[in-house]
C-alpha cells in the first residue's frame, strides 16, 4: 500500500451520512469563509439551548482575546444532560466496564440525578461555588464524568490531572489553579489488581497547599489514610443529596475548565477553556467526525485526564446525547483482543484511539480483531501523533475489515476539538494525512513570511481566525498565552494562531502533520516538554547540565532521550546507578509517563559560543542521522563526534 493510495468513503455509508460529499463539505466551508459570523452564528443558535439568548456572535477586537456569542447564558451540564430528558432520559448515556469486567450502564435519567447529587454535595458540603478551582485526580470511573458535570453544574472551574501524575506535579497544579478542593478515588483497577491513588494525593497535600478537602469515591476500597476535617467519603454522603440542583447560569465567556499541558518551558500552562464556544465544537465535531446515529455505542479509548477524554468521552458525546463507553483497565489486559471482545460486546460503531495503541494491539494480537464479529463498527478514529502506514494498514484491514472509514483526527489541548480530520462519509483518505480542515476552522500552512506554504514544502501549521473552542489563556499569564500562541507567525501583518506542528500540502492539497517543531516531544501520544523532563533531571544532585530530545520508538512513536553532563564521572557501573536514581526522580517529579528510554553520559553539550544548546544536532545524533549542520560555530565542534560515537557505534 503506497501513501498516495486514496480510499473512498463507503458509498452505503455515506448515503446517511451528515455530510454525504466533497461538495457539500466545500459548501460548508464557503459558508464560513464568505460569512464567518453568519456561519457560527447559525449553528450557535442551532445546537445550543440558551437560557439567555447571545446578542454578538464573535468580539475579536481584543485579539487574540476573543469572546464568542456575548450577551448569551447557558450551563455546559444541562446541555450535556437536561436538555436530553424528554426524549431520551431512558437511553445509555454511559456505559463503563471495569478492569475486572464488571459492567454498569448509566442512563441520562440516572446521570440527571448522579450529577445534581453530586453538585449538592459539592455545594452543600464543601462550599464549592462558581469560578472555585476543582482538581480531580480520578480512574476512568464514571463518577470521574459526575464529577466533571458538577462542576460545570455548579459554574466551579475542574481541572483533572492525569492519574499518571506524582504528586509533584499535583502539587505544582494544585498551587498554580488555587484549588480549594481535590476529588479522587481510594484507586482502582488495573489488570485484576487494586491500584491507589489516593496516598498521592496525601502527598501532593504536604506542607502549604491552598487545598481544604479531599473528596474520596471508594473504587477498590482499599485503606487509605483518613485526615480528619479533610477527607470525606464519596460514598457515605452522597445519597444524602437531593438529586435536583439548579444549573447556574453562565455567561458564554464563563470558564469551564483548565487543562495542564506541557510547553517549551519547564512549567505547564493551565489551558482554559470557556463555556459557550467549547461546548457548541465539542457538540458539532462529535457528529461531523463521527457520524454518531441515535441507536450508536461510541466508544473512545482515552483518559479523561487528557483533552480526549474531555471533549470525546464526557463533553461531545453526552451534548449531542450519544452513549459514550468508559473503560477502566488497560487494552492488553488479559489478552491483546480486549478491545474487540468490548467491541463485539457492545456492539461498539464509533471506536477512536491513539495511534501507540494500535501499534501495540497490533504486535500484541495481530489475529485478535478476527476471532470477534466487529461487524457493527462503522467509523474508527485516531489522534495523538502520526499514524504510521503499518499501522494504518492493519487498523484498516483487521479492525475495519475494509469497510470503515478512518479518521485522522489532527487537533490540540488548546483547539479543543478536532481542526482537521477526514469527514467519514465524505472525505476520499489517505493513509498517515489528516486531509483537510474541517469547517469553520480556517487552518493553513504557512511558511516563515506568512505565505501559503507550496506544495510539498513543510510550513507551519497555523489557524488563521479565531474559532469558538479556542485556547481561551494560559492560567494566570496572559504573556505566556500571547507568547505561545500568536508570538511566532503573522498572515498580512497580523498575528494568527500557531499549533507548535509543522505541516505539508501535497498535489491534491491534503494536509500532513510533520509533528512538532518546537521542544516538545510526542510520547504515546501525550505531550512532554523537554525542558519539563531537564527540569526533573537537573534535581538530581550529580547532575551538572542536561538536554532531553524526542527519539523516534517503534511502539510509543517517540521516547525520550536525554544527554546528561555529570559533575563527577566515576564509570560505567556508576552510571547505570545514576540512570536508575535519575528515572527514580522523574518519576517523583512527573510521574512514570516521563521516563526516559536512554540516556548517554556526555562528556560536554553542543553549545553555540553564546551557550545555548544545539538540540538540532543532539536529535540527529539520537536518530543515528549524518550531521548535516555547520558545527563550526560551536564552542567545542569536538564533542559532536564524540558524542556521536558514543552514541552510534
Ligand atoms: C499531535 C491531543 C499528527 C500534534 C488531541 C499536536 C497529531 C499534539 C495528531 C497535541 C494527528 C495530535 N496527527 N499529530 N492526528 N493529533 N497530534 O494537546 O503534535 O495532547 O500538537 O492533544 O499532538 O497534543 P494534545
Amino acid at each position: 500500500m503506497s501513501e498516495k493510495q486514496v480510499f473512498k468513503p463507503n458509498k452505503e455509508f455515506a448515503k446517511n451520512a451528515l455530510i454525504k460529499n466533497m461538495c457539500e463539505y466545500q459548501d460548508l466551508q464557503d459558508w464560513a469563509t464568505e460569512d464567518y459570523e453568519g456561519f457560527w452564528g447559525s449553528y450557535g443558535k442551532e445546537k445550543l439551548d440558551w437560557m439567555e439568548p447571545f446578542t454578538k456572535v464573535m468580539d475579536d477586537s481584543n485579539f487574540p482575546f476573543v469572546n464568542w456569542f456575548e450577551g448569551g447564558k447557558l450551563n455546559v451540564s444541562s446541555q450535556c444532560i437536561d436538555r436530553h430528558l424528554d426524549t431520551k432520559k431512558n437511553k445509555a448515556a454511559i456505559i463503563f466496564e471495569g478492569d475486572r469486567g464488571d459492567k454498569q450502564i448509566v442512563t441520562y435519567l440516572e446521570l440527571y440525578y448522579n450529577v445534581n447529587k453530586f453538585a449538592n454535595l459539592l455545594k452543600n458540603k464543601f462550599d464549592v461555588k462558581k469560578g472555585d478551582r476543582v482538581i480531580i485526580y480520578m480512574p476512568m470511573i464514571p463518577e470521574a464524568a459526575y464529577a466533571m458535570l458538577a462542576c460545570a453544574r455548579l459554574g466551579a472551574i475542574h481541572s483533572v490531572i492525569f492519574g499518571g501524575f506524582s504528586a509533584e506535579a499535583i502539587k505544582d497544579r494544585v498551587k498554580d489553579a488555587d484549588a480549594k478542593i481535590i476529588i479522587t478515588a481510594d484507586g482502582a483497577f488495573r489488570k485484576d489488581k487494586p491500584y491507589m491513588l489516593k496516598p498521592v494525593v496525601d502527598k501532593a497535600l504536604e506542607g502549604a497547599t491552598p487545598v481544604k478537602k479531599v473528596l474520596v469515591v471508594q473504587r477498590n476500597f482499599e485503606d487509605v489514610e483518613w485526615v480528619a476535617g479533610r477527607d470525606y467519603s464519596y460514598n457515605e454522603l452522597i445519597d444524602l443529596e437531593s438529586s435536583h440542583c439548579d444549573p447556574e447560569p453562565m455567561d458564554s465567556e464563563d470558564p469551564l475548565f483548565l487543562l495542564y499541558t506541557s510547553g517549551s518551558t519547564g512549567k505547564p500552562k493551565g489551558v482554559q477553556h470557556n463555556s459557550a464556544g467549547y461546548i457548541l465544537w465539542a457538540q458539532m465535531t462529535m457528529e461531523w467526525v463521527f457520524d454518531v446515529k441515535e441507536n450508536d455505542t461510541y466508544w473512545c479509548t482515552a483518559d479523561v485526564g487528557w483533552i480526549t477524554g474531555h471533549t470525546y468521552i464526557v463533553y461531545g458525546p453526552l451534548a449531542m446525547g450519544a452513549t459514550t463507553v468508559m473503560f477502566e483497565g488497560v487494552p492488553t489486559y488479559p489478552d491483546a483482543g480486549r478491545p474487540w471482545k468490548m467491541v463485539e460486546e457492545y456492539r461498539i460503531n464509533q471506536f477512536y484511539t491513539a495511534p501507540t495503541a494500535i501499534r501495540v494491539l497490533h504486535k500484541m494480537g495481530e489475529d485478535e480483531p478476527g476471532k470477534y464479529d466487529l461487524s457493527s463498527l462503522k467509523v474508527l478514529g485516531t489522534v495523538g501523533e502520526p499514524i504510521d502506514p503499518p499501522a494504518w494498514k492493519w487498523y484498516y484491514e483487521a479492525v475495519g475489515n475494509n469497510n470503515c472509514a478512518i479518521v485522522d483526527t489532527y487537533w490540540q489541548t488548546e483547539t479543543g476539538g478536532h481542526v482537521i480530520s477526514p469527514l467519514p462519509g465524505a472525505t476520499p483518505i489517505k493513509p498517515g494525512c489528516a486531509t483537510f480542515p474541517l469547517p469553520g476552522i480556517m487552518a493553513e500552512i504557512l511558511d516563515d513570511e506568512g505565505n501559503k506554504a507550496p506544495v510539498g514544502e513543510k510550513g507551519l501549521m497555523c489557524i488563521t481566525r479565531p474559532w469558538p473552542a479556542m485556547i481561551r489563556g494560559v492560567w494566570g499569564d496572559k504573556e505566556r498565552f500571547i507568547k505561545a500562541y500568536f508570538g511566532d507567525v503573522k498572515k498580512d501583518g497580523k498575528p494568527v494562531y500557531f499549533t507548535g506542528d509543522g505541516a505539508v500540502y501535497d498535489d491534491d492539497g491534503y494536509i500532513t502533520i510533520t509533528g512538532r517543531t518546537d521542544d516538545v516531544i510526542n510520547v504515546s501520544g501525550h505531550r512532554m516538554g523537554t525542558a519539563e523532563v531537564e527540569a526533573a533531571i537537573k534535581k538530581h544532585d550529580n547532575v551538572a547540565e542536561v538536554a532531553v530530545v524526542g527519539k523516534p520508538h517503534p511502539l510509543k512513536g517517540e521516547g525520550i532521550f536525554a544527554y546528561i553532563l555529570l559533575k563527577e564521572d566515576d564509570g560505567v557501573a556508576d552510571e547505570l546507578e545514576e540512570m536508575k536514581a535519575i528515572n527514580a526522580i522523574i518519576k517523583i517529579e512527573i510521574g512514570n509517563i516521563a521516563l526516559c528510554d536512554d540516556m548517554v553520559f556526555v562528556p560536554g553539550l553542543p553549545k553555540t559560543r553564546s551557550g545555548k544548546i544545539m538540540r538540532r544536532i543532539l536529535r540527529s545524533i539520537a536518530k543515528g542521522e549524518e550531521i548535516t549542520q555547520d558545527i563550526s560555530t560551536l564552542e567545542d565542534p569536538g564533542v559532536v563526534d564524540t558524542i556521536n560515537k558514543m552514541v552510534n557505534s
